[in-house]
């Protein structure tokens, strides 16, 4: 009697169980969603790949995780594959955010909508949502940093530091928004003297770098420091990504640079590596973007073009494309540095203490 009384017990649990997830796992079930991801050259995009797939997975989505490893054209073809097999949504963070409007076309002709991840996807009406952070918010915040770090407002009759810009992609429309943001806080202090950019590289157009590239990066830095820095250091390296800051990092220890004249390096992500390189003086700050938080935004997006739900948005406004204006999800990036890291990173749960070398 005790026993099937147990054997009841662990079948009525093992049936609840069963319920509980079917009730999670049915808004995606026989449903699959395409994921095409730009590159794993860089840590995050490998994590953003990760907790999509997750996330989807856990409410039932078949996924299917492709990456381009920056090669526009491997894209488009994981696009149309992708559409061929007729998956019901199609998430694109693209290499290249205008080379994708034939292959978007496509998809839309063949009813499948398209949620844009991080990056805006340009010239074309087949996007439904853009999930991404601000933007200009974060050249904002990288700006800003600088100006605090340095109290650029309150520089002596005199003083000026020198700095040099490390800006992204020029086929990716983060980079354009970022740039503005850095300029919108620097530029005053470029025209009144207090910063002094020996290169005299300081527009969009003179600074960014194709594909986000690292090594483009230590190039430029190498460059800059042999040709413009002999006799002064340089005191600032304005860079809008992580991987920018290690290639910056390489080229002023192979310059000779040390902690008695290391400079102020900026950057964006947060990356694992990053962070590290915070905790040991060689980066200063980065910005945090917690990729769990746009991945949970965009699986919204996702649900809502299949199932008809709504999803939040939070600006209908800021991101034209230059076909339509697509709503999009704008998470805040925050500043990270050795102050605050503790409690952002390892208090989030973003990188265990372990993960740190703690
Ligand atoms: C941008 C993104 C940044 C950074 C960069 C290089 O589009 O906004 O956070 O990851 O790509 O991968």
């Amino acid at each position: 009697m005790k026993k099937l009384l147990a054997l009841l017990l662990v079948m009525t649990m093992v049936l609840s169980i069963g319920i509980t997830f079917a009730g999670a796992e049915t808004v995606g079930a026989g449903k699959k969603v395409g994921i095409a991801m730009p590159t794993q050259s860089s840590e995050r995009w490998i994590n953003d790949g990760a907790n999509m797939k997750a996330q989807l997975e856990a409410l039932g989505y078949e996924v299917i995780l492709q990456y381009a490893e920056d090669d526009v054209q491997m894209q488009v073809s994981q696009i149309e594959n992708l559409t061929a097999q007729q998956v019901d949504c199609i998430v694109i963070a693209a290499v290249d955010s205008g080379a994708l409007t034939g292959v978007e076309a496509q998809a839309k002709e063949a009813g499948i909508p398209i949620v844009a991840y991080d990056r805006l996807l340009m010239d074309t009406d087949a996007v439904s949502y853009y999930a991404s952070f601000d933007n200009e918010g974060v050249g904002r915040a990288i700006g800003e940093y600088i100006e605090t770090a340095k109290d650029l407002a309150n520089a002596a009759e005199g003083t000026s530091y020198t700095i040099e810009f490390f800006m992204g992609s020029p086929d990716d429309n983060n980079a354009v928004l970022l740039h503005q943001g850095v300029m919108k806080v620097l530029q005053p202090y470029l025209d009144n003297g207090v910063l002094v950019c020996k290169t005299g590289r300081t527009s969009f157009d003179d600074t960014c770098i194709l594909r986000w590239s690292q090594e483009t990066a230590q190039q430029w830095a190498e460059n800059y420091l042999a040709s413009f820095y002999a006799d002064e250091d340089l005191d600032i390296a304005c860079s809008a990504f992580d991987g920018f800051a290690y290639g910056i990092r390489s080229a002023l220890e192979a310059a000779g640079y040390t902690s008695e004249n290391w400079p102020l390096i900026t950057g964006q992500d947060a990356e694992l590596m990053a962070v590290k390189n915070i905790i040991s003086g060689q980066q200063t700050m980065s910005i945090y973007k917690d990729t769990r938080l746009l991945a949970s935004k965009c699986v919204t997006m996702v649900n809502a073009v299949i199932n008809g739900t709504e999803p939040e948005i939070n600006d209908t406004e800021t991101y034209n494309n230059n076909v339509i204006t697509v709503p999009s999800y704008l998470c805040t990036p925050v500043a990270v540095d050795l102050s605050n890291y503790e409690e952002l990173i390892i208090g989030g749960e973003y990188y265990t203490p372990e993960q740190l070398g703690q």
